[in-house]
This record gives C-alpha cells, sequence and structure tokens, in this order.
C-alpha cells in the first residue's frame, strides 16, 4: 500500500487514480477546480468513461479514493506524486507545458522528505528535467526526490479496461529505488515492464501513438487509391493484416483520426523533430493525409448530390469516437461548418456527445438523441461515428423515412451488397461505389 496524490483529475488523472486506489493503494486526486472536486465527492464523473463512476464510488466507500483541491497538503503526505495535468497543443504544435510547471512548482514547494515524482502526462522529451529542476529550486530544504516518466496508454472509451490490464507498463528513471517503488505499483496491472531512461520513456509514448496514426494515414491513402483503380479497402487492410509483422488492428480506414490525443501527439512530434534538426517527412505526410480525408467526404457527398445548397442532411455521430462525449479534434466539428456553409441544414446525432458538441457548434445545427428523428426527411444522411447504435440501424425503417436513400459512411460500417439489395446509393471510403441512378437524379 503506498499514499499517493495524482495531481489533474482528467481522463488520464482520474482513471488512474481510481485504478490505483481499486489495487489497494490510498490515493488523492487533486485538482484546482473545486467545483469538479466538489462534483466527484457526489459521483458527478467529468467525463463520461464506462464503469468510472461506479469504480470511483467504490473506492470512496471504501476509503481508498479521496479528492481534494488543497494540492499542497496531498503532496505533503504522499510517497509518490503523479503528474497527470493537460498538456495541450499551443498555437505552433509545441505541447504547452504551463500546468506541467505549475505542478512541479506546487511539489517543489510542498516536498516533505523523499517522494517519486512522476509524469503521466504526455510531455516533450526533457520535460523530466524541466520537472527535476523546478522541483530543485523551489524544494527548500534540499529534499530528496526522483523523477520518473511513466507515461499512460490508455483509450477513451476502454479506459478503464485498459488501465487493469496493461499490455506493457513504461518506466523511465535514473533511480533504482523509484524503479522498483513504481514497478509494485504496476504488478495488479501487468507483469511486463520496460525500463528505460526518463527520455527514453518519453519518447515512447509519442512514438507509439505516431505509429497508431501512421497505421491509419497509411490504410487512408490505400483507401483513396482504391477508390481511383475500384479496389476495396477492407479486403486489402484483410490481405495485409494477417500478415503478422504487419497486424490487423488501426487498418480501418474512414474519415481519418481526431481525439485529444493523436492529432495533438503527432503535431508535438514533428516539432520534437525540428527542434532537434531532424526533419520528420512521415509524420508531416500522416498529419497531411488525415486533414484531407474530412474533405474527401464532403467532395464524394457533394459529387452525389450536385448542388449541397438547400439540401437537409443527417449527421450521425458528433463524437471522435463511439462510447466517449469527447468531441475534441471531432470530425463533425470540422464537417458540420463546412456543410452549413455549402448553403445545407444539418440535423445531428449522437447518444452522448451532444452537450459537448453544442460548445464549439451552437445552433449550427438541430441536435437528437434519437438516430430515426435525425434522418427523417433527409436529402442524404453521413455517418461520422462508428457507434453502436448507428451499426445496428434498421436500414429499412431508415430508408423509408428519409427524402433520399443516399448514405455517405465515413467509417465503412455496412456491407456493399446488403446495401444495393436495400436500394440504397451507398458511398464509403475506399470502396466501390453502390449507385441507384434513379435516386441521384432525385436528388439533384
Ligand atoms: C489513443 C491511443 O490508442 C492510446 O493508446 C493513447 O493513450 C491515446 O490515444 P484514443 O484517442 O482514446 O487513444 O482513441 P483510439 O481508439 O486509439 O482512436 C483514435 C482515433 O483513430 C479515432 O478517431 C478513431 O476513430 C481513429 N481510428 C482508429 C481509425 O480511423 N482507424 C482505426 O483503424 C483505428
Amino acid at each position: 500500500m503506498k499514499k499517493i496524490a495524482v495531481i489533474g483529475t482528467g481522463y488520464v488523472g482520474l482513471v488512474s487514480g481510481a485504478c490505483f486506489a481499486e489495487a489497494g493503494n490510498r490515493v488523492t486526486c487533486c485538482d484546482i477546480d473545486e467545483k469538479k472536486i466538489a462534483n466527484l465527492w457526489n459521483g458527478i464523473m467529468p467525463i463520461y468513461e464506462p464503469g468510472l463512476k461506479e469504480l470511483v464510488q467504490q473506492n470512496v466507500e471504501k476509503g481508498t479514493l479521496y479528492f481534494t483541491s488543497h494540492t499542497e497538503e496531498a503532496i505533503r503526505e504522499a510517497e509518490v506524486i503523479f503528474i497527470a495535468v493537460g498538456t495541450p497543443m499551443s498555437a505552433t504544435g509545441e505541447a504547452d507545458l504551463t500546468y506541467i510547471k505549475q505542478a512541479a512548482g506546487t511539489i517543489g514547494d510542498n516536498l516533505t522528505g523523499y517522494k517519486v515524482i512522476v509524469t503521466k502526462s504526455t510531455v516533450p522529451v526533457g520535460t523530466g528535467k524541466t520537472v527535476e529542476s523546478i522541483v530543485r529550486e523551489r524544494s527548500r530544504d534540499n529534499q530528496a526526490f526522483d523523477i520518473v516518466s511513466n507515461p499512460e496508454f490508455l483509450r477513451e472509451g476502454a479506459a478503464i479496461k485498459d488501465s487493469m490490464n496493461m499490455e506493457r507498463a513504461v518506466i523511465g528513471t535514473a533511480s533504482e529505488k523509484a524503479f522498483q517503488i513504481i514497478a509494485d505499483l504496476h504488478k495488479p496491472f501487468t507483469s511486463t515492464i520496460v525500463k528505460a531512461t526518463v527520455e527514453s520513456a518519453e519518447l515512447i509514448k509519442y512514438a507509439a501513438n505516431a505509429f497508431l496514426a501512421t497505421k491509419i494515414s497509411f490504410i487512408n491513402d490505400i483507401a483513396n487509391i482504391c477508390d481511383r483503380v475500384g479496389a476495396d479497402v477492407t479486403k486489402v487492410a484483410e490481405g495485409i493484416g494477417l500478415d503478422s509483422r504487419i497486424g490487423n488492428k488501426f487498418l480501418q480506414a474512414g474519415i481519418g483520426f481526431g481525439g485529444s490525443c493523436f492529432p495533438k501527439d503527432t503535431a508535438a512530434l514533428l516539432h520534437i523533430a525540428e527542434s532537434s534538426g531532424y526533419d520528420f517527412n512521415l509524420i508531416k505526410a500522416v498529419i497531411e493525409t488525415n486533414e484531407g480525408q474530412r474533405a474527401r467526404l464532403v467532395s464524394k457527398l457533394e459529387t452525389a448530390l450536385g448542388s449541397m445548397k438547400g439540401k437537409t442532411f443527417s449527421v450521425l455521430g458528433l463524437a471522435f469516437k463511439p462510447n466517449t462525449n469527447d468531441t475534441r479534434y471531432s470530425p463533425a466539428l470540422d464537417i458540420i461548418p463546412q456543410l452549413r456553409d455549402m448553403g445545407a441544414m444539418v440535423k445531428a446525432f449522437d447518444p452522448i456527445a451532444i452537450g459537448e458538441a453544442k460548445k464549439q457548434l451552437g445552433n449550427q445545427c438541430i441536435y437528437s438523441d434519437n438516430v430515426y428523428e435525425t434522418v427523417k426527411n433527409t436529402d442524404a444522411c453521413v455517418i461520422l461515428t462508428d457507434w453502436q447504435e448507428v451499426k445496428q440501424l434498421d436500414l429499412m425503417k431508415v430508408k423509408r423515412l428519409m427524402n433520399n436513400p443516399l448514405i455517405v459512411d465515413g467509417r465503412n460500417l455496412f456491407d456493399l451488397e446488403q446495401m444495393d439489395q436495400l436500394g440504397f446509393t451507398y458511398i464509403s471510403m475506399g470502396r466501390p461505389a453502390v449507385q441507384k441512378e434513379t435516386v441521384i437524379s432525385n436528388a439533384i
């Protein structure tokens, strides 16, 4: 049992804190936002994440999980301090380290006895050293401490599962003592530990996310070639994915990646490369392909319909992926304003992300959490998120409700033959279009 303080109650901080508490540690999650802390005590989560509310409540009841806005006190009591604050993308693509530096300063001010200071936030290489020097500078009595980089690989929507069953834990530190302490904390979650230096651990996180993003952009480039040569990208992905050296994951072609990590981390890695004097062309291309996919979907819709002016579209999915209400860098936030600019009306469906999307989109569309209400009387349906509710649509009902049975699918959810039999014009990404002449000419 260790006494742990977690600074920052965002995705990473809250999930990690709850999981360390579940493993029997005494965890205090800290945040400067007092309202957030009060809500957490009352069982109100700041994010939607399956299983999180239950896990938090169980551990609050057991007395293993606490919340406070008095970060100083939590630091003084803790043996291990995790920094899990945000590192948003700055205007130049660099990670903004303001919150990390603030956290390091507060730790330095309140250092009482030996502590292990662990960075969980995704931070540029060299941040461990920055944290170390801030803590040293601000600590009055020259207290002993060690610095560890312990990046987080959890996925939104599967965060608890990913944290409880890690494929690996990466622990970067120059201190054997700190390594043992953090390795012991991870024993309940994984037996595979990668021991590294702080710098290597920091880079592992960026390299992992950039590699996954590269897989997605690669298959999207192949999809764009498939569109030109009449091939089917799902077959190509299946054919290459069975080679175990390639693997079949992250080969789902579509409108590209969004979310709080891949766009930010690819831009940050490019920045790290540039400032180290390296021209990382591959990552530039990954970002460019990703940005192009959204425009490609809109142009497919435009080609199918002729003019967009005066048309009404149903957009299915506002979240950047299913099982989350997160809309950061979500395709919908780009695509809906584009459709509006082209003179269209938009009705948008999402089961849980409407509140978040409204903050950005305001009244640019009519929102509903009922998918059939959304598709009703629309001239085309545009699929942007692979929600279960969308995958399981009663397509006959959809066809009856729509003005015009045209679906443009950014996630390749449906079988081409089935869509043909049902009488849809069905346009997806990197797969042959199912065209119904009469429908298209009606629509123009
Ligand atoms: C990602 C990493 O997976 C995780 O390890 C890291 O800690 C944070 O970033 P997350 O952003 O939650 O997690 O989502 P993920 O499930 O990885 O999907 C990212 C994006 O890629 C989504 O927009 C998703 O729709 C897209 N994607 C994913 C594809 O377009 N195709 C795929 O084959 C896989």
